[in-house]
């Protein structure tokens, strides 16, 4: 029987799981001895790049994946259901736990509470075959990936990644996300991202608190000073030149519903753990694929016409760099290389503040 402590523990290391922004949606309840309840939230409210809950509805499957993962080390296989009725805003997972005597740890446990987003520019040593084989395992059935590891092939994604930060960086709607998510002065952040991990350094950082305090100023600085082009330089063109490979999770399937998007989340965090275990720091590029959901649900998310041109044009240039058509379905992007731990990193709230009864 698994005691109430051992699922405390369990707990204590699967609130570790990545969330868009470092939002955490999700409170824990444990309703029995084998019997974890997680009630998901989404950010889409307040949030544009949570498209219909979608990064949050991922974020939920990374937790799952590393709950399961995280009982291995305790000998409890761990098995999930999305609870018949629960709604799309607020889907409740239930977890049952069954103890196997003698059941080995999984291999991806012990990089859960080392896994980290690497937002720095990163070596550009080229993957090695045996990296390469795991990074295409990792996603699990239903998935396939793209590499793009070449000179050039970095290139054309950071040319990509600098067109589609300039859509991120004009959009008024995303300012409030952008202002909410950073906090100011900080190494670490346990529910937002603090400064010195967003990328930029320290007097850029200074620049942006200080513009990002209005709109009025980002509009200014953006149409007179060229106030895009110093964070686009070292928070998307660099680190996207300085990195081993741009990695695509291509769903065999497009992801229909919340469940899809579940599992999404699983093979995102699946890649992620196998590639912390072969030695490679991972950053997720989301926004250009999030601006294709919008783009190809036939879907706006700005009041600003261009804005959604924009979001168009990225769109179709995905498919020309990836070579496939609309219907294609993307899950994951990010880049992977090698790099020193990062020095700054977000923090977690606790598992009391994450009970539902702490609420
Ligand atoms: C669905 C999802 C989308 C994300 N998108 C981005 C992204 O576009 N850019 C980025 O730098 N980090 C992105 N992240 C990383 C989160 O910001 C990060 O996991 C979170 O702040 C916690 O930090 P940690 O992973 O270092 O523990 C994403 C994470 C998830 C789960």
């Amino acid at each position: 029987m698994a005691r109430r402590e051992t699922l405390l523990k369990i707990l204590d290391l699967a609130r570790w799981a990545p969330s868009g922004d470092n939002t955490q949606p999700w409170r824990f309840e444990i309703a029995a001895d084998e019997h974890i309840v997680i009630h998901g939230n989404d950010t889409r409210e307040w949030c544009l790049y949570d498209f219909n809950g979608h990064a949050s509805h991922m974020a939920h499957g990374a937790l799952l994946e590393t709950l399961r993962i995280a009982a291995t080390g305790e000998g409890l296989a761990a098995s999930w259901s999305l609870r018949p009725g629960s709604s799309d805003k607020a889907p409740v997972f239930d977890v049952r736990l069954e103890a196997r005597p003698g059941m080995a740890p999984d291999p991806l446990l012990p990089f859960i509470e080392s896994r980290v987003v690497q937002r720095r520019p990163m070596r550009t040593t080229p993957l090695t075959d045996a990296q390469r084989q795991a990074l295409s395992a990792a996603p699990g059935p239903g998935y396939s990936i793209s590499l793009f590891e070449s000179s050039a092939e970095r290139r054309q994604v950071a040319g990509f990644l600098w067109r589609s930060a300039y859509v991120r960086l004009t959009c008024p709607e995303a300012y409030p996300v952008h202002k909410e998510i950073i906090e100011w002065r900080t190494r670490f952040s346990k529910d937002r991202i603090p400064e010195q991990a967003v990328g930029v350094d320290g007097a850029t950082a200074r620049l942006m608190e200080w513009v990002m305090a209005s709109w009025g100023r980002v509009q200014f600085f953006n149409k007179y000073l060229f106030g895009t082009i110093a964070p686009r330089i070292q928070l998307d063109y660099i680190p996207a030149r300085a990195c081993a490979a741009h990695v695509l999770v291509k769903a065999d399937v497009p992801a229909r519903g919340l469940e899809d998007h579940v599992r999404g989340g699983i093979a995102l965090q699946r890649l992620w753990l196998t590639a912390a275990s072969v030695g490679l720091h991972l950053q997720p590029e989301m926004t250009p694929l999030i601006f294709r959901w919008y783009a190809r649900a036939g879907l706006t998310f700005s009041n600003v016409p261009k804005i959604n041109e924009g979001a168009l044009a990225l769109a179709d240039e995905f498919e020309r760099i990836g070579g496939f058509g609309p219907d294609q379905g993307l899950t994951f992007f990010c880049r992977v290389g090698v790099s020193d731990a990062p020095r700054a990193r977000s923090l977690r709230k606790s598992v009391d503040e994450l009970m539902l009864t702490g609420r």
